[in-house]
């Protein structure tokens, strides 16, 4: 059994070990730039840790597992151009370091290269672990379009939103698992059952986001904070808030919202104090642990060693309690 250092190292390395060629510069640059800004790299520990429960080669995992990142990272160069971020992982995005269309193109050539790193898979298993790629990133794409979408709109439900971050993030998490169950030889329900614990951990992870986004400690969260105040993004904090907010505090969330020349800090400042004054960071709290609470209960389904899953438990934990 591998340690979570471990598998750790070993994806670090194999990503260490990539190489690009090196003309045009401004297509390779920014991609080694962005794989070598670290990250908690959770994708491909996830994939890596599915593998090992059912006793899979680590080894025959490891270019599965980079594909993901690699897929991941390329997500996040275009997430921040989409989301107007200037920081990632505490440095410059790639879009305001190089420009937009550098940011674009990088990340197209960043999917080809997930791609040709997926296919690398055993031929009996590729069109599946192919199918589950391509199912995950077409609902990253409609998860993000809706995330988009959502900025312009004055309501959004909170089943709106949950199904936007399942799309966004939680079935990247949940096809991760179970592509790397598929390569540990996992019968149909074992690997079903870890796409489920993926997608509950990623509904927690991404309440966890939006709340780090408001509450996280500026030195260590890496991007800004108040991103999500500035876009107008529904997260669950403003669907709730929007939800209980009445008279004067009604009135004064609409105004941040509509003002369109607000100065930034001051409108991060009052609609945080809005969230404060209406307890929706407790809401939010209270929402994620019931995620989290699926998530294990899916994990505890799955016929493995139970040290193995108390391993990928131990896991799961930690990345709720993470501060970037
Ligand atoms: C950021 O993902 C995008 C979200 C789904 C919130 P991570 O929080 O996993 O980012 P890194 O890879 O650790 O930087
Ligand atoms: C994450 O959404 C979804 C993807 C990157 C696909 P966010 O926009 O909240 O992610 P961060 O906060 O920028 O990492
Ligand atoms: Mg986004
Ligand atoms: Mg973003
Ligand atoms: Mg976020």
């Amino acid at each position: 059994m591998y340690s979570i250092p471990q598998l750790q190292d070993l994806i670090n390395k194999q990503i260490a070990e990539s190489r690009y060629p090196s003309a045009p510069d401004e297509l390779y640059e920014p991609i080694r730039y962005i794989m070598s800004l670290g990250g908690k790299r959770m994708r491909p520990v996830l994939l890596l840790m599915a593998c090992d429960l059912f006793d899979g080669s680590i080894i025959k995992a490891l270019d599965p597992a980079v594909a993901i990142e690699v897929f991941h990272n390329f997500t996040l160069l275009h997430d921040d151009i989409m989301d107007k971020a200037p920081l990632r992982r505490g440095k410059q995005t790639v879009h305001t370091k190089w420009n937009d269309s550098v940011a674009i193109l990088s990340g197209d050539v960043m999917l080809v290269k997930a791609y040709e790193l997926i296919a690398r898979v055993d031929d009996k298993i590729l069109r599946e672990v192919l199918s589950i790629f391509n199912n995950t990133a077409t609902g990253v794409c409609e998860g993000q379009q809706t995330d988009m979408n959502f900025e312009a709109l004055d309501s959004v439900t909170v089943q709106e939103y949950l199904e936007m971050i399942r799309l966004k993030t939680a079935v990247l998490l949940a096809g991760s698992l179970k592509i790397g169950a598929l390569i540990g030889n996992a019968s149909p329900e074992d690997a079903e059952h870890l796409y489920t614990f993926g997608e509950n951990l990623g509904l927690a992870f991404q309440l966890q986001d939006d709340l780090l986004d408001v509450y996280g400690n500026p030195e260590k969260f890496g991007k800004q904070v108040g991103g999500d105040i500035l876009a107008n993004k529904k997260t669950f904090l403003l669907i709730k808030a929007l939800e209980l907010a009445e008279n004067l505090e009604e009135e004064e969330l609409h105004y941040w919202l509509n003002e369109e020349n607000a100065d930034p800090e001051t409108k991060v400042r009052s609609v945080t104090d809005i969230y404060n004054r209406l307890g929706v960071r407790q809401l939010a709290d209270e929402q994620m642990n019931e995620f989290a609470e699926k998530a294990l209960s899916a994990l505890e389904k799955v016929n493995a060693g139970d040290d193995k899953k108390k391993a990928l438990r131990h896991f799961a934990e930690e990345l709720l309690v993470r501060e970037n």
